[in-house]
């Protein structure tokens, strides 16, 4: 193999820039050209590459977002543009593609590896949502839950000085695990996920519990996917029955995405990019590169995207049991 490319595909997550780094650096000591598709699935629609060198890659470990850019295409979902992609890859003799990014994006590389079976795909999990099947972590979760963790410390702050429940939602449309490993480490009174069902009269007892006790503030964490609604309808449907405190939401947003790598995300990133190529020279296709329980392993891409949160009981009762 002579030449690769590498993209970031999907919702940016911090440690994707360690990773490219990784993937450039690992192909450059074997001798082969790298290229980087500019935004995603995108770049190879467009015939949109950089060439990349030690030095393109240099300074860019420690910062998040994508220096390659990232999108989610709606033209590579297409046959027409899942071709052309191909014919700008063969055209430039590119025989290797290293896929970053969460399911939407191994669900293409996946596609694409089947209908051009000369290009072979390796997936590396970037994603702040951690639910992939086949790595223990994604690139970017680490960084995302201590970005939540340092907001709803400073939120408890200021809910412990006036007695106010507080709503914090956190990102995680499908899955809650941000939710859960944060909400964990706050101390929240209640942790709100897609993967249990929510009942708000549950949710009002537990409230009413603390405030008999007198506890100086509330924070409950809500994954934005979560059944029930987001932290604005829960609030809502909540303030209807329980009115004994002030109420507030605050939603975390797109601030999880950024900022600086943690440095299990720069490690594992760094890992990862280098297995990526080490095994896509060992002819390796089709498979995402994780890391479980300290040890590198491969996934089918079909088997990486779909994970199922296996909802640990003990977890969620623990969980409980802290709040009261
Ligand atoms: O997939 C990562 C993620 O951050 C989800 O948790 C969130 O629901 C989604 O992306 C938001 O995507 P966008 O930035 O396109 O609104």
């Amino acid at each position: 193999m002579q030449h690769i490319a590498v993209l970031t595909s999907g919702g940016d997550a911090p440690g994707m820039n360690a990773a490219i780094r990784a993937v450039v650096r690992t192909g450059l000591y074997h001798n082969m050209q790298v290229s980087g598709s500019v935004a995603g699935y995108e770049g190879l629609i467009n015939n949109e590459f950089r060439d990349m060198n030690s030095a393109s890659v240099g300074n860019i470990i420690q910062r998040g977002g994508t220096i390659l850019k990232t999108a989610r295409s709606k033209r590579f979902m297409t046959p027409e543009g899942r071709k052309q992609a191909y014919e700008n890859l063969k055209a430039r003799g590119i025989e290797g593609l290293v896929v970053i990014g969460g399911d939407g994006s191994f669900r293409g590389a996946e596609v694409l590896a089947t209908e051009y079976p000369d290009i072979r795909v390796i997936g590396i999990p970037g994603t702040i949502d951690n639910d992939l099947f086949g790595t223990d972590f994604t690139i970017g979760y680490d960084t995302a839950i201590n970005t939540v963790v340092e907001a709803v410390d400073n939120i408890r702050d200021t809910a412990s000085s006036h007695n106010r429940l507080f709503f914090v939602e956190v990102m995680g449309r499908d899955a809650g695990l941000i939710a859960l490993r944060s909400g964990i480490a706050v101390g929240a009174e209640a942790i709100l996920i897609p993967e249990t069902q929510t009942h708000v009269d549950k949710l009002i007892a537990q409230l009413e519990r603390g405030w008999k006790r007198q506890k100086s503030g509330h924070v409950i964490i809500v994954a934005e996917g979560d059944d029930a609604g987001g932290a604005f309808k829960i609030a809502e449907l909540v303030q209807q029955k329980f009115d004994k405190l002030e109420t507030k939401v605050a939603i975390l947003g797109h601030i999880q995405r950024g900022g600086n790598p943690t440095c299990m995300d720069r490690v594992l990133a760094t890992r990862l990019g280098y297995e990526s190529v080490e095994a896509l020279l060992a002819g390796k296709n089709r498979v995402m590169v994780g890391q479980k329980a300290g040890k590198v392993e491969f996934t089918p891409l079909s088997q990486a995207v779909k994970h199922i949160m296996d909802v640990n009981d003990t977890i969620l009762k623990m969980a409980e049991i802290m709040s009261l």
